[in-house]
């Protein structure tokens, strides 16, 4: 039995959590949208495939304008999805099949129909309801229509929407996503009885949505903006162009105040039981400044987006491995690692798409899955699912709606689970779901690729039966290994990890091939591949 006085045995510091988009996993009445009965009846093919949680996005009640993350009421369950009791019913299946169970908080702003928004709307200037919010005048001298400053949505556009009165309130997404005022008291002690509430029904860890918002600094002033653009760190951009790695001025992110109410909500955790766990995202611009974030006495994880954001180069992962076990280390919190969410371009895609983009997904996971720590999977990367080009007029993603830019819809279409066409056993309907299909995903479903040898699902299912004898056991040191430029090789306990990033092959170190990302023979690892080796 597990000594759950000793931290480095909670459950979380070395799982893998496999993300559900709810709205695309599983749809169990036909309406072409993913539910909670949906989750549950697949559940199974989480236990097969050998993770250890999901993490749900939001399925709380919702005008839908964010797909959920934008919050009208945290303590109820909107239609679409289903009810309270289907949320009851999934935690149950998913505790029977041995699954943990995160859900998505999104503290950092409502939905304009949660009713304090409504209250705050009809109250008027000047009013406590307003005061839940950032409501603020056109500034003093300035003419009608000025914002009170130069903020943009991360979405695209000013940050400022101005209501019938005159007055704006600030929203750092979409116009539909009012920011809340964390320096009001009403805001923390709303989202204790929040957190208090799912902790009660039974689930094991919260995501923490834009983490690092919350504060924002308290003057409202100007953003300082570099010449030649803005690029906010807020989110990562949904066209390649990450962020870069230049300080920029921030006054809307990672304000000091904002680990305070993490130090609360650890309390809050804390008496709900040792193993409850809440996970970051934390768009933070350096490893020290997301290391803050999981300090003993603050959240548990965050993600490291460093990693997903790392172009195909060797130098470059070990680069991340390195920095970020750094940054960990000092404040004893578990790394982690992820490629791919609902927010990104996914990313086989990302390494160039196609046999090539494949191969080199599959050998970064392979890596990825060595590490100490947790790594967070996202639904379809285990079918090897590429980015989408979903079709304009089926575009829905707020942040195309307001900036025309292509937007996340592309790595949001609904799961292909049987079948040879849409909706390829996603739901019991007949045709499209929400997002439409592509006609050729009929060799991709979960079916077909089931006992298929070679398929990326049973490569999936390997890697994790695989990590999961030594995950536990292997430690949390790693040994960089010099195997050449185009090689990134490291020993973690008693397995050696090799990923040959160049086109050329290599000869594979000594020891037993455990697995490899791709077919390997004659001592040499193939180029876009990644091997574990005893
Ligand atoms: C987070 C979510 C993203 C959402 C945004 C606003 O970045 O991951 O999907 O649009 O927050 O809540
Ligand atoms: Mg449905």
């Amino acid at each position: 039995m597990a000594d759950l006085n000793d931290p480095r045995t909670y459950w979380w510091r070395n799982a893998v959590v496999y993300q559900v988009y709810v709205r695309s996993f599983a749809d169990s009445d036909g309406d072409g949208i993913g539910d909670l009965p949906g989750i549950t009846s697949r559940l199974p093919h989480l236990a097969d495939l050998g993770v250890d949680a999901l993490w749900i996005t939001p399925f709380y009640t919702s005008p839908q304008h964010d797909h959920g993350y934008d919050v009208a009421d945290y303590r109820d369950v909107d239609p679409l999805f289903g009810t309270l009791s289907d949320a009851d019913d999934l935690v149950a299946r998913a505790h029977e099949l041995g699954l943990k169970v995160v859900v998505d908080l999104v503290p950092n702003h409502t939905s304009d129909q949660h009713e304090w928004f409504q209250a705050a709307l009809a109250a008027g200037p000047g009013s406590p309801e307003r005061a839940r919010y950032l409501f603020r005048d056109t500034p003093e001298g300035k003419p009608a229509g000025t914002p009170p400053n130069n903020w943009e949505s991360v979405f695209g556009g000013p940050a400022w929407t101005q209501v019938d009165d005159g007055q704006w309130y600030l929203h750092l997404f979409d116009s539909t996503q009012p920011d809340l005022d964390w320096r009001n008291p009403e805001v923390p002690a709303m989202f204790e009885d929040v957190l208090r509430f799912w902790l009660d029904r039974g689930v094991d860890g919260f995501r923490v949505d834009v983490a690092h918002g919350l504060f924002k600094e308290a003057s409202l002033r100007d953003q300082i903006v570099a010449e030649g653009g803005r690029a906010s760190s807020g989110q990562v951009n949904t066209d390649h162009s990450m962020v870069s790695r230049d300080l920029k001025d921030e006054p809307m992110w990672d304000q000091p105040e904002v680990h305070e109410v993490y130090r609360a909500w650890h309390r809050v955790l804390d008496e709900a039981g040792p193993d409850r766990m809440a996970v970051a995202e934390a768009w933070t611009q350096t490893p020290e400044s997301m290391a803050a974030f999981v300090r003993p006495d603050e959240l548990d994880q965050a993600f490291n987006f460093a990693w997903l954001l790392t172009d195909w180069s060797a130098e470059a992962f070990a680069t991340v491995i390195t920095d970020t076990l750094a940054a960990v280390e000092p404040v004893g919190a578990s790394p982690t690692w992820v490629l791919s969410n609902h927010d990104v371009v996914r990313h086989v895609t990302r390494y160039g798409g196609g046999a090539r983009g494949l191969a080199r997904g599959r050998a970064a996971t392979l890596a990825m899955l060595a590490l100490p720590g947790s790594s967070y999977l996202y639904q379809g990367e285990e079918l090897g699912l590429e980015q989408v080009d979903v079709a304009p007029e089926d575009r829905q993603d707020p942040s195309y709606l307001r900036t025309g830019e292509v937007g996340r819809d592309g790595c949001r279409v609904p799961i292909p689970w049987g079948g040879s066409e849409a909706p390829y056993a996603f739901g019991p309907g007949e045709g499209q779901p929400w997002i439409p299909q592509p006609e050729d995903w009929a060799s991709l479903t979960v079916d077909a690729q089931t006992g298929a040898e070679g398929s990326t699902l049973e490569f999936y299912r390997a890697a994790l039966a695989a990590r999961r004898d030594f995950a536990w056991t292997a430690g949390e040191d790693v040994e960089m290994l010099d195997l050449g430029a185009d090689v990134l090789a490291f020993r973690r306990g008693h397995i050696t990890v090799v990923l040959n990033c160049g086109e050329a092959p290599v000869p594979l170190p000594a020891g037993d091939l455990l697995l490899a990302s791709a077919p390997v023979d004659g001592g040499e690892l193939p180029g876009d591949t990644a091997a574990w080796l005893r």
